[in-house]
């Protein structure tokens, strides 16, 4: 079916077929609702039962909008956001670009979205049975030493709404966020969020989990700095990685567009990111790994690395919901 809707969908330009999707799945939803996340690899974290490996990554649905239709493709948990205290436009189109040749993605939305208040208007008591992660982020006008104050009030309004919440110092699009990220600066915005977090449940009365979202792009000796940092606080997962500022080895016309770039391009390193995390981490912190999953092989082999659970996107554009259901099914055994 998806073979018969991508081409007239590549036809148009990347956004307007993105938002032309999320209205699509939004009604789908509407109509007929959320379905139950595949029976696949169970897992749990931190107290979160997942019926399935398999998420969707942040990013796709930023307003929450289409969780019900997203859910009907079978995802065991749905990530939402990026979102921020307030609404914000984000950059000036064009803003993503299809890399078709390479089957990657560049974006440089720069986190538009309607703000909490919208997100939690659509999270409250939402129908769908898988697990709801809501990743949070800052305005872009505010600074880095107050961006902590954007995170904390995230969480206090979207706790009640979801079932887990991701910090999210990984975007590139946001200039300055990724310095939140250095190793000895990634505590002052963690920090305060697992102290907000001590007061705070979920949307089914329990614990919250707060997972960390990295960006591929560190030295190595800098990711164990970092992880090691996220070792020694409560965090209770680490998910690696967002998109790549690397450029090595992309032929098509777009390559040299500002932004993150996902997709294939992104596997290896997204891979390698995973590999030192596992032996930085071992048991001590789960780990959640996306980036160029483009296969249910790819989310098998991440599954195999050592994390617990994998999330898609770009896959998702360019294999479409059977990359779903295969990735379900190859990791339900592995
Ligand atoms: C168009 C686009 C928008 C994204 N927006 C966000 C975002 O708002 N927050 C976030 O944490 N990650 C965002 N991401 C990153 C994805 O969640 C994911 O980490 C990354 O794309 C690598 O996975 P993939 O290769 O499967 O796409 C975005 C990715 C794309 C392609």
């Amino acid at each position: 079916m998806y073979s018969l809707i991508k081409p007239a969908l590549f036809r148009i330009d990347p956004e307007s077929a993105h938002d032309l999707t999320i209205q699509s799945l939004k009604t789908v939803g509407q109509c007929f609702g959320p379905s139950a996340p595949l029976a696949g690899r169970p897992c749990e974290i931190a107290g979160l039962q997942f019926k399935n490996a398999i998420g969707l990554a942040a990013g796709l649905d930023k307003n929450g909008v289409a969780i019900s239709g997203f859910s009907r493709l079978g995802f065991g948990h749905i990530e939402v956001g990026t979102v921020t205290p307030r609404p914000q436009p984000g950059n000036p189109k064009p803003r993503v670009f299809r890399l078709t040749e390479d089957a990657g993605l560049i974006n440089r939305f720069g986190f538009n979205n309607l703000g909490i208040d919208a997100l939690v208007r659509e999270l409250v008591d939402h129908p769908y049975q898988g697990v709801i992660g809501v990743n949070i982020g800052k305005n872009k006008d505010t600074p880095n030493e107050s961006a902590h104050t954007d995170y904390v009030s995230c969480i206090q309004k979207a706790a009640a709404v979801c079932d887990y919440i991701t910090i999210n110092v990984s975007s590139p699009n946001t200039p300055g966020l990724r310095d939140l990220a250095d190793a000895g600066k990634i505590l002052d915005v963690v920090s305060p969020v697992l102290d907000a977090r001590a007061h705070l449940k979920n949307r089914k009365d329990n614990y919250l989990p707060v997972f960390v979202k990295l960006a591929p792009d560190f030295e190595d000796a800098d990711l164990v700095q970092v992880l090691e940092a996220l070792k020694r606080t409560e965090a209770d997962g680490v998910i690696l990685t967002n998109t790549t500022l690397d450029r090595t080895g992309l032929v098509s016309r777009h390559r040299d567009e500002t932004g993150g770039l996902s997709g294939t391009p992104l596997t290896q390193k997204s891979e390698h990111c995973l590999k030192l995390a596992v032996e930085v981490l071992g048991e001590t912190l789960p780990l959640i790994s996306v980036g160029g999953v483009m296969s249910g092989d790819d989310a098998k082999r991440r599954i195999e690395i050592g994390a617990k659970l994998v999330q898609i996107y770009t896959g998702l554009i360019y294999r479409g919901p059977a990359l779903v259901k295969d990735a379900v099914r190859m990791t339900r055994c592995s």
